[in-house]
């Protein structure tokens, strides 16, 4: 088990890149089972799940290239014969997204086989909203010995209404709609940008798609999808971490190669902490030397709300601000796994149900601590950055699996980090 031993205390300075989006890229390498042309995505994340999803498409039969620092950050999909559309549960419960496979390969093959997700450490994380579209889209679904089967001749088009808004029901059912015999209709839709930045894709593959961002979509099914050569949007949860980062440590930092109007919610809740940004076209640099932070009251919802993705790095900011802050989590009924981890450290933190009660501003020291989910482990490594002493932070391929070389950006910029253990995707 990998660990980072980070000593805190430096403010951050300089310019951090951001990667591109891992929830961008994996529905988009999912869409390449629409076509047996070739497809290329640029601006491809080096990080674990990227990896996990190409082992994915290449046990169903796909060749998939996948380049880093040569390629620039580039894959070559090809899923010219598959042979096997089978999403198996040694790889489903490393990942859940692997249900994205599942409205693509019903749609291009008629059949998809994916193992029962299972919960994770934020949540149950069902996907029944994506079986009961894919139904209404005329599959059959059967679920026996752990595994969902959904069978279809070909998909027809629908009328879709989620009860829920689901961002990886929105990106399978969208792409399930691109082949499906007439018109879809989807209401209710999820408006991230991850679902327009696929749409965006799909679109160049040849789909017809409106509304795609808003929460009406309206899909017109073809008969086939070609190729398309595809540029990943900026990873905002990883910007929106490194302004925080910023923040946190009283530094100065430009968060460069992003796309700030993906983040107006949480530049908006920053600054109602205090903090000083100057926005740029595509960067953001904040500037915290000497801002004495105050505690502000923060509730996740759906884009363009403040993201869920945000919430536990937010969590270790209000540690750091004056006065009380109340964060609500509304999208996952168990997403305050850091918060134990927190209060090791030294944080005033209470929770009752959805709601963590923030007191601020408490010294933080280092103590040994363990990651448990992605985020949860981003606001571990944030908390750790202005501790007094050593942190080790234990279990980090949890962070590996959205965050790209996050040490190397972040000694980059003054940060005392290093990593113990095997590093992944190792230059
Ligand atoms: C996506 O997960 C992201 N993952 C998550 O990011 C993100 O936290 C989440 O959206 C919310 O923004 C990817 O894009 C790969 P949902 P997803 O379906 O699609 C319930 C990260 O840290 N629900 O929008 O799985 C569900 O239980 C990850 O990068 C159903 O009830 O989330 C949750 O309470 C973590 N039935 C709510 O909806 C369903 O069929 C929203 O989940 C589907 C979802």
């Amino acid at each position: 088990m990998d660990k980072f031993v980070i000593r805190g205390g430096n403010p951050l300075l300089g310019t951090i890149r951001v990667s591109g989006a891992k929830n961008s890229a994996l529905p988009c390498m999912a869409a390449a089972i629409l076509t047996a042309d070739e497809v290329v995505l640029e601006n491809i994340p080096q990080v674990r799940d990227i990896d996990t999803e190409r082992k994915l498409l290449e046990s169903m039969g796909a060749t998939v290239e996948l380049g880093y620092g040569r390629a620039q950050h580039r894959t070559t999909i090809q899923c010219a014969v598959l042979s096997d559309p089978e999403a198996k549960y040694e790889i489903v419960k490393t990942m859940r997204a692997s249900s994205l496979v599942l409205g693509p390969l019903v749609a291009r093959v008629g059949v998809a086989r994916v193992a029962v997700p299972g919960g994770c450490a934020i949540g149950g994380r069902p996907i029944d909203l994506h079986l009961r579209g894919l139904e209404k889209m005329g599959a059959t679904i059967t679920q026996e010995h752990g595994s969902i089967e959904a069978k279809a001749d070909r998909l027809h088009g629908a009328h879709i209404l989620f009860d829920k808004i689901t961002v990886t029901g929105t990106e399978d059912l969208l792409m399930a709609a691109t082949l499906a015999e007439g018109e879809t209709l989807m209401e209710n839709c999820a408006q991230e940008p991850e679902v327009t930045d696929l749409a965006a894709m799909l679109i160049g593959m040849g789909a017809k798609i409106e509304g795609a961002g808003t929460s009406t979509i309206r899909v017109t099914g073809v008969e086939k999808l070609h190729g398309v050569r595809h540029r990943i949007n900026p990873d905002r949860i990883e910007a929106g971490t490194f302004l925080i980062a910023g923040a946190i440590t009283g530094g100065d930092v430009n968060v460069d190669c992003c796309n700030p109007a993906h983040l107006a919610a949480v530049i908006a809740k920053l600054e109602q902490c205090g903090v000083r940004m100057e926005v740029g076209k595509d960067n953001i640099r904040v500037r915290s030397e000497g801002v004495k932070l105050q505690g502000a009251d923060m509730s996740t919802v759906e884009y363009p709300g403040f993201p869920t993705d945000m919430q536990a790095q937010f969590m270790a900011l209000a540690t750091q601000a004056e006065g009380t802050s109340t964060i609500t989590e509304n999208i996952f009924e168990n997403r305050f796994m850091h918060v134990s981890e927190l209060v090791r450290m030294g944080a005033n933190i209470r929770v009752e149900g959805r709601t963590a009660t923030v007191r601020g501003k408490t010294p933080l020291s280092s103590a040994a601590v363990m990651c448990s989910d992605l985020r949860a482990s981003a606001s571990l490594v944030l908390a750790a950055l202005v501790a007094e002493g050593e942190t080790i932070l234990d279990r980090v391929y949890h962070i590996d699996r959205g965050y790209e070389h996050i040490e190397e950006k972040l000694r980059g910029v003054g940060a005392q980090i290093r990593r113990m253990g095997e590093v992944f995707g190792k230059r």
